[in-house]
């Protein structure tokens, strides 16, 4: 039993009319802490759907989703929503800050709208914010920010309530390929040293170097893939 994520068999189907989609077909895959596998693939293969899943977000047609060692079929809809607050930290495209909070808020907005934020989560906030090179910016706000800023105020906002797994969909999508490398070394960094499980979907191979592990999805299937004959 792993301390991160373990999925087993997980499938997941759209109805459509009568058609029956299968966006992820048996999937399985074992994230240890502080390991980092990526996730390759065509669109439409169902990386995103399988990121969704592995956070909780979309519930799995069929098999089974461990996190921490609890099985999150068996949770109440409270546990659920306290378990994808507290051990999963998503990092998306660059554009999903909130454009009216400066970059201290984003990561304290959570902690804010249930209304209790203590005098320590702002010096959490504050010296993570540091640690990833944002200590000048704490009061930007995101239309202030350049796209590698942005980013890495979106890894601060996951990694803020120390969750147990990291789940990246496209992190660089809109970067350059400096900043991309920049952020994704962030990432790798933070995975290795924090001790996360970490999931990336990608279609930069030129970033997969950063991982320990790659995978390649492909109509729904996800298998392990070597590094060579990623092209
Ligand atoms: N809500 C939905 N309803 C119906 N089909 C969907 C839905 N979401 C995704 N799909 C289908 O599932 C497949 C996988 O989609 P997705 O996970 O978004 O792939 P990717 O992220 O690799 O581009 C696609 O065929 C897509 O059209
Ligand atoms: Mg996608």
């Amino acid at each position: 039993m792993t301390k991160g994520l373990q999925i087993t068999a997980a499938s997941k189907y759209y109805n459509e009319g009568l058609n029956r989609i299968t966006a992820l077909d048996r999937v399985s895959i074992k994230v240890e802490p502080g390991e980092f596998v990526a996730v390759v693939g065509p669109s439409g293969s169902g990386k995103s759907t399988f990121l969704s899943i592995a956070g909780a977000l979309l519930k799995a047609s069929e098999g089974e989703i461990i996190l921490k060692g609890k099985d999150i079929s068996k949770l109440s809809s409270n546990e659920l929503s306290d378990m994808r607050l507290h051990e999963i930290g998503f990092i998306m495209q660059a554009s999903n800050l909130v454009p009216y909070l400066n970059v201290l808020d984003q990561l304290l907005v959570v902690k804010r709208m249930s209304g209790k934020v203590r005098a320590s989560d702002k010096t959490t906030a504050i010296r993570l914010l540091e640690e990833l090179g944002l200590g000048d910016k704490l009061k930007g706000y995101p239309e202030e920010l350049s796209g590698g800023e942005k980013q890495r105020t979106a890894i601060a906002r996951a990694l803020i309530n120390d969750p147990a797994v990291i789940l990246a969909d496209e992190p660089t999508a809109s970067l350059d390929t400096k900043r991309a490398h920049e952020v994704v070394a962030l990432i790798a960094h933070e995975v290795r040293t924090r001790g996360k499980a970490a999931i990336m979907v990608t279609h930069d191979e030129r970033l997969l170097t950063y991982c320990d592990k790659i995978y390649r999805m492909e109509d729904g299937k996800l298998s392990l893939a070597e590094l060579e004959s990623i092209h």
